[in-house]
This record gives structure tokens, sequence and C-alpha cells, in this order.
């Protein structure tokens, strides 16, 4: 036999040697929840072996990061109830509870940690979407108008990178005018350019609160009565004017339909010509193809989203015994394989320590 595929299989130095695709620390962005009035850390229900941070704590988590070769995170707050309104307007209080957190965690690490923001009003918004509802619809342009003013006070406080993840047409050439007018021509997109209504989101719902979670947001009336969004809002002499209306149960308006590819070349093209300087798909998984395609046609580097339901379906394999921890390596290896530069995951903590050993 001339050939024999074995040979370079030989034994684990072999193969370390003709392997094609190798993780990083640093190929890793760690996503991490920020939760206001919290002192320390608490777990997460939703997200086994994942915490909510105060923003102290964040600084020693940063460490550990940094230690683990970890450079960057993707931070997401919790917020008070009572921040959220319909026209979102904390989103872009340069005081609000994000904001501080990310001016606390650029004064205490400067440019050893890269900061990632998330541009979308789902944590602000009473009725959890990421946009503006006027008259029981996603109001595009208006939303994008918000997002601006979002990104620019995140810009503000210190944020290296700004990622909105709205879906919002047009929002990255808005946001990009919008920075560099205010001096942030270094604030740097990444876009979530390809992100699917995918029911993968669910334990990061169940995290913030937001849309579709286990806990309805509540919308409390003028009289103090309260009312979850998934009995539909209808005309209500009690309630607030802008909630006199029905609330959409999904986000397919604006995030895409999971059947299509080619969709997300388009969404793909937009994004670069809108000056976006990383791109991303999400979720990363069930969405390889597209990662792929990705990878073959934009001249930006990509990003993937390992998200919180994939995390979750992993973690409670290994924790129940039905998968090994190898399936960790091997999930991140198929994201990288198809072509992602960037891997958002909330396993890139443990998966770096296991790196170490
Ligand atoms: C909000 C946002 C979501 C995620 C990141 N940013 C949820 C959503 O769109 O409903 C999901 C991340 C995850 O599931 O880990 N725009």
């Amino acid at each position: 036999m001339i050939k024999r595929a074995r040979r370079l299989r030989k034994n684990s130095s072999i193969r370390n040697l003709v392997s094609e695709t190798k993780l990083h620390a640093d190929d890793f962005v760690y996503p991490i929840f920020i939760k206001e009035n919290l002192s320390g850390r608490e777990k997460i229900n939703s997200l086994a072996g994942q915490d909510y941070l105060s923003p102290d704590e964040l600084q020693h988590e940063i460490d550990e990061l940094l230690n683990l070769g970890i450079n960057a995170i993707a931070l997401f707050p919790v917020l008070n109830p009572s921040c959220k309104s319909s026209d979102a307007a904390e989103a872009y209080n340069r005081d609000n509870f994000l904001n501080k957190t990310v001016e606390l965690t650029q004064k205490t690490h400067g440019d050893n940690v890269s900061i990632i923001t998330d541009i979308a009003l789902d944590p602000y918004t009473s009725h959890g979407h990421d946009g503006l509802l006027i008259d029981g619809k996603i109001a595009n342009d208006k939303t994008v108008e918000v997002l601006c003013k979002m990104a620019l006070s995140q810009a503000q406080a210190g944020a290296d990178i700004v990622a909105p993840s709205d879906m919002m047409d047009g929002r990255v050439a808005a946001i990009r005018e919008t920075l560099d007018r205010n001096g942030f021509e270094d604030v740097m997109i990444m876009s979530y350019t390809a992100k699917y209504a995918s029911s993968l989101y669910g334990p990061f719902r169940d995290a913030l609160g937001s849309l579709g979670s286990k806990e309805k947001p509540v919308i409390a009336s003028s009289t103090g009565a309260k009312q979850s969004h998934d009995k539909e809002i209808t005309s209500s002499a009690t309630l607030p004017r802008n909630d006199k209306q029905t609330i959409p149960s999904d986000k397919k308006t604006y995030q895409m339909n999971f059947a299509n590819k080619k969709e997300a070349l388009r969404e793909l093209e937009m994004d670069i010509e809108e000056g976006a300087d990383i791109v991303m798909v999400k979720p990363a998984s069930w969405y390889l193809d597209v990662i792929q395609q990705f990878k073959e046609n934009s001249s930006v580097p990509v990003a993937a989203y390992q998200v919180s339901g994939e995390y979750a379906m992993l973690k409670m394999a290994i924790q129940n015994g039905i998968l090994s921890e190898s399936a960790i390596e091997e999930s991140l290896t198929a994201i990288k394989r198809a072509g992602a530069d960037i891997i958002l995951s909330y396993f890139a903590k443990e998966f770096c320590r296991s790196l170490q050993n």
C-alpha cells in the first residue's frame, strides 16, 4: 500500500503536528452578565456554571481571564425593572449601570482587555424587544436613532468595540457616522450580521428576564395592575398610551429565518459596505454552513457566537454523564474549522483552563 492515511494518526505528537485547526485562548471572547445591586457573584439558574457578577467582581474575573490568555469580554447587563420603559431611555444614559461598569473596567484594565458592549434595546424596553414598538410594530428607523445614542454613550464610557445585536436595517452605517462625528473613529463595530431567530437564546433570555423568558416581563399599568406580555395586550383604558398595543411574541420580523443562507450573504454585503469591522454569525453550531460562507466572502474577520442554548445543551449532557467533556473542544474546534476567527463562548474560561493543563 503506497498511501496509508493512518500513518499521520500514529500518536498524539504526530497528530498535533498535522492538526489543521488549533484553538488558542486569544481566539475567544467571554460573555459576562453583570447585575445591578449585587455584591460579589450569584449563580445563573438557566446557565449552570455561569454567574452574575457585580462590577467589582468583574474586575477580579478579568484578572483570571487574562491569566488564562483571554483578552476580550462581552458585557450584558441585568437591570432593575424600574430602569425599563417603552422608550428605552436608560439605554443611552451615559451613567447607566453598564456604562459605569465599562468606565470602571477601562480604568482598571485599560488596553489589556477589549470591552465589547451589546447594542440592542431588549434589556431596557418594558416589552423586551430589541427595538421600539410603535402601533404594535418594531419601528426600524426610530430604533436606529436610539441605537446611535446608545453606541455613543458606550463609546464615551470606554467601550473598545460596540456590537449591534438588534438586526435593524442601516444601523451599522448610522452608528459609524455617529461615532466618527463625535471623535470615536477608533471604536470598532462588531456587527451581529447574520443573527437568526433561534430557540437557542432561551437560557440567555431567562438570565436577563427579557422577551420569551420564563419569567415574563411585567408591564405595570397606570392603576398599578400588572399584565404579563404573553397575554396579548390590547386596548385598555387603564394602560399607559404606549402599552395600548399588541406586543409581538417573537423577534421574527427582525432576526433572520433559520431556513435562509443566501439572505445572510446579503446582510454580509450590507454590513461590510456600512463599515463593520467584524461580522458575526449567531448561533454557531447549527449554522456552520453560514460561518463557512462568511469566511469565503468576507474581507473582515468573522466571529461566531456559541450561544446560551448551545452551551446549556452540552453542559447538561456532560453534567449528566451522557457526553464526555471532550464534546466542548470538539464543538469549539468545529466552529473554528468552519471559518470563525473569533469565538464568543460561555465555555471560554473552562476550556482555556484545560488548555493550560
Ligand atoms: C440581545 C441578545 C440576545 C443574545 C445576545 N444579545 C438575545 C436575543 O436576541 O433575544 C443571545 C445570546 C445567547 O443566547 O447566548 N439582542
